[in-house]
């Protein structure tokens, strides 16, 4: 895998980490001049955060149980090995429960794995050191357990809050700054959602770990930047480290390593082999799609013990950056998340965005809309810095390359930040909403490119209809896909929000009030309103506004009561997209193991 790294960096000749160290240094020319010592810690850093996700994955197990009341017996067992830090728990979509075992400490975990059985039904069944196991039901009498010494931490924790409930909420929210961060808190991915996440990362990483030596999976994408909603995708990225030990040469013994021959690039091929393992040895892992000839080749999987659409690429350094750096921007002010979930739901609510890939704008480049509005200067000052200040402020710890020598030097610790830099502007979400649809109401998309690196609109180097400048590639727009028309539609949809807004800012609650109007679908409001006051018999068919017979009547309005909750069922709950297979031979499953019996 190192060469293969070596690969990707060099184009062309070797690189040493050393070298790479004292490229950037020239490049990024304002470090060492702070002191910082005795700067007050507000802020924690991506990097920070991440180690303690990776630490907490590698001292956690999942394991499948019958129910929650399983939880008892499962504590008393996994206390033998180990002493727990907590467990949680949760459902599946195919109704399958699980608990989150957090240990004290890793090397707990381990004694934990040690202590595994295998299946011994199926002798075709090779087992492997996975965290995702599941709890055999004893024959014959129980043991008995102590009494935990704690309570399941949480149940159910992945179920996302009930469409209905969040509307009914919003609509008694005090007004639309409370919406939007109710919106927001109500949402997010939450603490199991992430552990999870990281989890089906750790999964990965253990598996391959005898394959290639330091190797790294890392979340990144949504699951990690601070702006993942509940049933968020998750990112993957390979990677090797290349630590100073790893390129020592004053070290006699080298590890023989094997290159990739063949026509394809060599992590194409690796890519190829991630596929084939994803089948046939990571249980769990479902529906591998192999998608190796885009410009980043990634393997798609679903995980179904987790619930959890996976997308595994290769070492895509730069999306982990660009991820820590919008989660930078979000952790900076607490109104940049709520404000970029609101306008994220808004965009999906009104069609602009849409799962499947095609030539509309997507989650990612509206994020970077939201913080580029949010970094234009009003007569107050700006929400947040532009990335040219970031790059400013950053210091040697900073500098990283990714692939291709990409330069992603930006300042990490936000502590270091001077304050006058950012915040000045105290608006409330709901002003800041109505004036984020305002502002791009009047943008030049034709002439004018969005820029983060700059925090002001630019010329548009070419004529594509939307431009919105990669911060971490500055020669790339990543709403290149985007279309004339889609954009004209995005233009159409800012007015109408931005009209929708204002108008309902009087004061009156009426139906639809504030931001319900932007993220609830008309067609579904209108049939609901219908039910709400119970008069969906008003829906009957003209047919049967002849008949005379009140029973029958009776039957035909519960029908219609009936048909129309299905039909509102339909709309609300929007089936979760599977992924799609071109070819059904690639996205033939391993069998999934029947198990006996669980507890
Ligand atoms: N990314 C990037 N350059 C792009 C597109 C994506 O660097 N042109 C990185 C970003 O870090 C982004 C991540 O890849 O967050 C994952 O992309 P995507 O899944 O499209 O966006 P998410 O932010 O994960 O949003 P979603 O919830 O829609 O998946
Ligand atoms: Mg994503």
């Amino acid at each position: 895998m190192s060469v293969l790294f070596q690969s990707i960096i060099n184009t062309g000749k070797p690189y040493s980490l050393r070298q790479i160290i004292s490229k950037s240094t020239r490049i990024c020319k304002c470090f060492s001049k702070r002191k910082f010592s005795d700067i007050s810690r507000k802020f924690l850093s991506f990097d920070e955060v991440a180690a303690q996700r990776r630490a907490e994955a590698k001292r956690s197990l999942v394991v499948q149980v019958n129910s929650e009341a399983s939880f008892n017996e499962l504590y008393g067992y996994c206390s033998k090995y180990a002493s727990v830090n907590g467990i949680h728990h949760y459902k599946n979509s195919g109704d399958e429960h699980f608990m989150l075992i957090e240990f004290k400490t890793e090397e707990e975990s381990k004694n934990v794995i040690h202590s595994c059985s295998s299946h011994q039904k199926d002798v075709d069944v090779m087992a492997l050191h996975s965290p995702f196991l599941w709890f055999r039901a004893v024959s014959g009498k129980k043991e008995a357990f102590q009494i935990p010494k704690s309570q399941l931490m949480t149940t159910k924790g992945c179920n996302s809050i009930d469409e209905d409930n969040l509307i009914e909420e919003l609509a008694n929210c005090e007004d639309v700054s409370e919406q939007i961060q109710q919106m927001h808190d109500r949402t997010a991915l939450n603490d199991l959602g992430v552990r999870l996440r990281y989890m089906v990362a750790r999964q990965i990483e253990r598996i391959f770990e005898s394959l290639y030596a330091n190797i790294v999976v890392r979340p990144f994408g949504s699951s990690v930047n601070g702006f993942g909603k509940m049933g968020c995708d998750l990112d993957l990225v390979l990677t090797n480290i290349l630590n100073e030990e790893m390129c020592d040469s004053s070290k006699r013994l080298v590890y023989q390593e094997k290159k990739c021959e063949g026509g394809r690039s060599p992590w194409q091929r690796h890519m190829e082999l991630v596929g084939e393992l994803l089948e046939l040895r990571v249980p769990g892992a479902t529906r591998v799609q192999r998608i190796l000839h885009a410009r980043v080749p990634i393997v798609k999987y679903a995980h179904e013990f987790t619930d959890v659409d996976c997308d595994l690429c290769y070492n895509n350094m730069s999306g982990v950056y660009m991820s820590e750096l919008l989660w930078l921007y979000g952790s900076l002010d607490p109104r940049v998340r709520p404000l970029t979930f609101v306008v994220r739901r808004w965009a999906q609510t009104v069609g602009l965005t849409n799962q499947h890939p095609g030539r509309w704008i997507t989650n990612f480049p509206l994020t970077l809309m939201v913080l580029f509005f949010l970094q234009q200067k009003g007569k107050d000052g700006c929400v947040l810095p532009s990335l040219k200040t970031l790059v400013q402020y950053a210091g040697k710890e900073d500098i990283r390359l990714a692939e291709e020598n990409l330069n992603c030097t930006f300042l990490r610790d936000m502590n270091k930040l001077p304050t006058d830099t950012y915040g000045q502007n105290k608006a409330n979400l709901e002003t800041l909403l109505l004036q984020f649809f305002e502002f791009y109401a009047q943008f030049d998309f034709h002439d004018k490119a969005i820029s983060i690196n700059e925090g002001v609109a630019i010329r548009k180097p070419n004529t594509l209809p939307l431009y919105i400048v990669n911060p971490l590639e500055q020669a790339l727009n990543v709403s290149r896909n985007v279309s004339y028309e889609e954009c004209e539609r995005l233009k159409l949809e800012v007015r109408n929000a931005a009209w929708l807004l204002d108008a309902g800012l009087d004061g009156k609650k009426t139906d639809g009030w504030g931001i319900l109007g932007l993220i609830e679908r008309k067609s579904t409001r209108g049939l609901k309103n219908l039910l709400k006051v119970g008069n969906s018999h008003r829906l009957v068919s003209v047919k049967d506004l002849f008949n005379n017979d009140d029973d029958k009547i009776e039957k035909v309005k519960a029908k219609r009561d009936s048909e129309m909750k299905q039909v509102l069922a339909q709309v609300d709950n929007k089936p979760k997209e599977k992924i799609k297979f071109k070819n059904t031979q690639v996205a033939s499953e391993v069998y999934r193991i029947r198990r006996d019996k669980i507890i």
